[in-house]
């Protein structure tokens, strides 16, 4: 036998038992969306070994090439447009191992319309690329939001039609209008229809506290760039809202928490083929919140300061792009362009609004009792994103 043919004997025989041996892995996570503010915390928690279902291997999929600030995580990161079909196919379809897809990515298009084409058609691409090849796949968590309860708004925050009253329950009857959250699950329920191994559920938060650098809703992030920039200018930090959202009752939804709410329902069979909201059980108040944000930029002057005119964020930050330039450069940051790190229109379109809770009964019903304290979250998401050197 010639050395060369010996030695492909060898190569296919270790392959062979590399591929018979027991998996060190009880559960496969495909996280879609990974680089995004529920993403990270997914693929922060789900490698842990004292996480429900482990010890769990992780895929990661997003657009852009790995960022340098995910390089801890033990996650496969695959970079792939999940827009289109035929890579999709390609890249995903031979995942076959997956047992559980988190499927949290989301694209911003101009119109509501669009956001139904472009993220019905990504979640469908992925379905079709993984449900047939993953034999041993068994749950579907996917994340859409409080827009299913109130559809989408403009940057002033007005929706287009009347909200339901809130706290918002789970079993609300769909709003007559175009909602792509409407759009997402019913392409997930087309796509299992049928597929008895299969189950999943769907989750619905509220305003996401989390890291990302690149999420293209993060208010932390956002609140954190324009504190950076009223303490390097010397100015009060004003809060860019009105009277109705410095003094209203607000909650939120911690990206751990999300993610923790996620794992749950893939672990537990009483949340299997149900929707939940998900947010943190209190409430808060953003005039307490500003003192925080204001104490972590160490900035003396700050609060709500009535006028007649608009005011906007998206309207101050027009100009601010070397302002911000010049932050980053002499405080050494993780460099990024004022328009990517800061949502501002996001940011304005909350903060004109007024605040919308929604009941966490049927999640603690159906058994999870996860919370956090809003504050706590707020001032940890601080913490993290100056850890990551992405502000000052
Ligand atoms: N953020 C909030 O405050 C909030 C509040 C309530 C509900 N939600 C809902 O939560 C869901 C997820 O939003 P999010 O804010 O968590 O998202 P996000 O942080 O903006 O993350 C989006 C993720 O999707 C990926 N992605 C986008 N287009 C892609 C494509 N064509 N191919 C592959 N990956 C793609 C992005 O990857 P790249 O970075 O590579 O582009 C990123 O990893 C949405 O339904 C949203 O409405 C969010």
């Amino acid at each position: 036998m010639s050395w060369w043919w010996a030695g492909a004997i060898g190569a296919a025989k270790k392959r062979m038992e590399e591929h018979d041996k027991p998996s060190r892995y009880k559960s496969v996570a495909l996280i879609i969306g990974v680089t995004g503010i529920v993403g990270n915390s997914l693929a922060e928690i789900l490698p842990s070994s004292d996480t429900p279902g482990g010890p769990w291997k992780v895929y990661g999929v997003a657009r852009r090439p790995r960022p340098a600030w995910t390089d801890h995580l033990p996650v496969d990161y695959i970079q792939c447009n999940i827009l289109n079909e035929d890579e999709a196919r390609d890249k995903l379809s031979k995942l076959n191992d997956v047992t559980h897809i988190f499927y949290v990515a989301w694209a911003e298009k101009p119109n509501e319309a669009e956001n139904c084409i472009v993220n019905g058609t990504m979640l469908r691409n992925v379905l079709k690329a993984v449900i047939p090849n993953a034999p041993k796949l068994k749950h579907i968590c996917l994340q859409t939001g409080r827009q299913h309860y109130t559809g989408p708004s403009d940057s002033f925050g007005r929706v287009q039609v009347q909200p339901h009253d809130p706290p918002f329950r789970e079993d609300l009857p769909r709003l007559k209008l175009l909602n792509f959250c409407y759009t997402l699950e019913d392409v997930l329920f087309e796509e299992v229809k049928g597929m008895a191994r299969l189950t999943w559920s769907v989750h619905r938060p509220g305003l996401v506290f989390g890291f990302s650098p690149f999420s293209s809703m993060n208010i932390v992030r956002s609140l954190c760039v324009y504190a950076a920039i009223c303490k390097h200018e010397g100015k009060p930090l004003r809060f860019p809202g009105n009277r109705q959202a410095w003094e209203g009752y607000w909650d939120a939804s911690d990206a751990d928490l999300i993610a923790e709410h996620q794992i749950w329902a893939t672990m537990n069979r009483h949340a299997k083929n149900e929707a939940f909201n998900c947010s943190n059980g209190d409430v808060f108040k953003w005039k307490d919140l500003w003192k925080v944000l204001a104490n972590q930029f160490g900035i003396e002057h700050y609060g709500f300061q009535e006028t007649d005119e608009k005011w906007s964020l998206s309207e101050m930050m027009k100009d601010k792009g070397p302002v911000w330039d010049e932050i980053v450069r002499n405080k050494g940051l993780l460099p990024t362009k004022l328009n990517n790190t800061g949502a501002w229109q996001f940011v304005d379109s909350v903060l004109s609004g007024k605040s919308l809770l929604d009941s966490m009964n049927k999640s603690k019903e159906h058994g999870f009792v996860g919370f956090r304290n809003s504050r706590t979250s707020f001032n940890s998401w601080i913490n993290k994103m100056k850890t990551h050197n992405i502000v000052p």
